[in-house]
């Protein structure tokens, strides 16, 4: 393969951040764009004109729809930007047609569809990519691994927190797709706070069992606030707080071992051995840099979560985050909602 030949779906905010990224690498070309609305392909087709190495003179060609894309362009991997609702359809369309695929978070908005995509991409023997870019995260890297060398002894509870001015964010736009709780899942739970919980799985490596949840949410039955107490591998639960209403943004994961604890976040890690005090083991003094108003954790140069995609597509690596891990984020996601609205504890198989 000379060239990694990828069409996108979905023209609007993360697929400029994605595009722009992927132009700039010499063993892509960005073939196709997608969307409904046309005029957002085109905008975007344009914005690529001499982004990089990776798009040609006279930009990609422009498509109202992915199947159309997909029967004329035959391309090698589509990535899927699309709002939550059309993952499914579009990433297995993609997988139908041999292209490797990455999928913007949520891999999707129900158990059913998430399983269906890691079931076909597997028969199918194609790549299935997940953009939960915190596991690229230099700090959460580490904090994985320190807790795999065993140095705060056996993790007996983790607390995770994200908040964001979410809410906020997004006023003025309650007509988006981000505020039909038919299309998004649901509100930030759905939205942000599926990094937490995929970055609370992966940094421990083990599945959830059963979760408990509230949550505080508009009259359109969109959650704005969650907390949720999850039991991960037997004797080992975590508590996890989501705001969406939060005047600032935090990301925290904190892991209380028998012998030490760390502390992490995406530019920060913190570990106390016994009873000292927290020792700073990694800071990025630069800060979270981010790719516009939604990309709030920037990725390392070099080592995007585009980067890890073409070189998984390429067969040169495993993805961060491959579908059936995705997977899990969506069984937890779905344990919490349901939890949250029967108001009993929901086992996760
Ligand atoms: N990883 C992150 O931190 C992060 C940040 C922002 C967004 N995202 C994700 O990216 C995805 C898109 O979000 P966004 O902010 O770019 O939304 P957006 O509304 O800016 O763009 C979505 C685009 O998809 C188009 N679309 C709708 N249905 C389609 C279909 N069937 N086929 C092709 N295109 C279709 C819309 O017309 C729109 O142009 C979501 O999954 C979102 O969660 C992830």
């Amino acid at each position: 393969m000379d060239r990694l030949r990828i069409a996108v779906a979905g023209c609007g905010v993360a697929a400029r951040a994605h595009t722009n990224r992927l132009a700039r690498r010499r063993d892509v070309r960005i073939v196709a764009l997608a969307d409904p609305d046309l005029q957002a392909a085109q905008r975007l087709a344009e914005g690529l004109i001499g982004a990089g190495p990776g798009v040609e003179a006279e930009g990609p060609t422009v498509f109202g729809d992915h199947v159309s894309m997909l029967r004329a362009v035959h391309p090698d991997a589509l990535a899927v930007f699309t709002p939550h609702l059309h993952h499914f359809r579009v990433a297995l369309d993609g997988l139908l047609a041999g292209c490797h695929v990455f999928v913007e978070k949520p891999l999707c908005t129900n158990v059913q569809e998430a399983t269906d995509l890691v079931n076909v991409a597997r028969a199918r023997d194609r790549i299935l990519a997940v953009g939960h870019q915190y596991r690229l995260r230099p700090t959460l890297k580490q904090a994985k691994q320190r807790l795999a060398e065993g140095r705060i002894g056996r993790p007996r509870l983790a607390v995770g927190l994200l908040a964001q001015p979410w809410l906020a964010a997004h006023a003025g736009g309650e007509d988006s797709w981000r505020f039909d709780p038919r299309i998004a899942g649901s509100g930030i739970l759905t939205d942000s706070g599926d990094h937490l919980l995929d970055t609370l799985l992966w940094v421990l490596g083990t599945p959830a069992l059963e979760a408990t949840a509230i949550q505080d949410r508009l009259d359109s039955g969109l959650d704005v606030v969650t907390a949720a107490a999850v039991k991960l591998a037997p004797n080992l639960p975590a508590t996890l707080a989501v705001s969406g209403v939060s005047a600032g943004s935090l990301f925290e994961l904190t892991i209380l071992g028998e012998t030490g604890a760390l502390r992490v976040s995406e530019t920060l890690l913190q570990e106390r051995l016994g009873d000292q005090p927290f020792q700073t083991i990694a800071e990025e003094v630069s800060g979270s840099a981010g790719d516009g108003p939604d990309f709030q954790v920037s990725q390392v140069a070099g080592d995007s979560i585009d980067d890890d995609f073409v070189e998984a597509a390429r067969g040169r690596r495993f993805p961060s985050c491959p579908g059936d891990q995705a997977l899990g984020t969506v069984k937890l996601l779905e344990a919490i909602a349901r939890s949250a609205a029967t108001g009993r504890p929901v086992a996760i198989a």
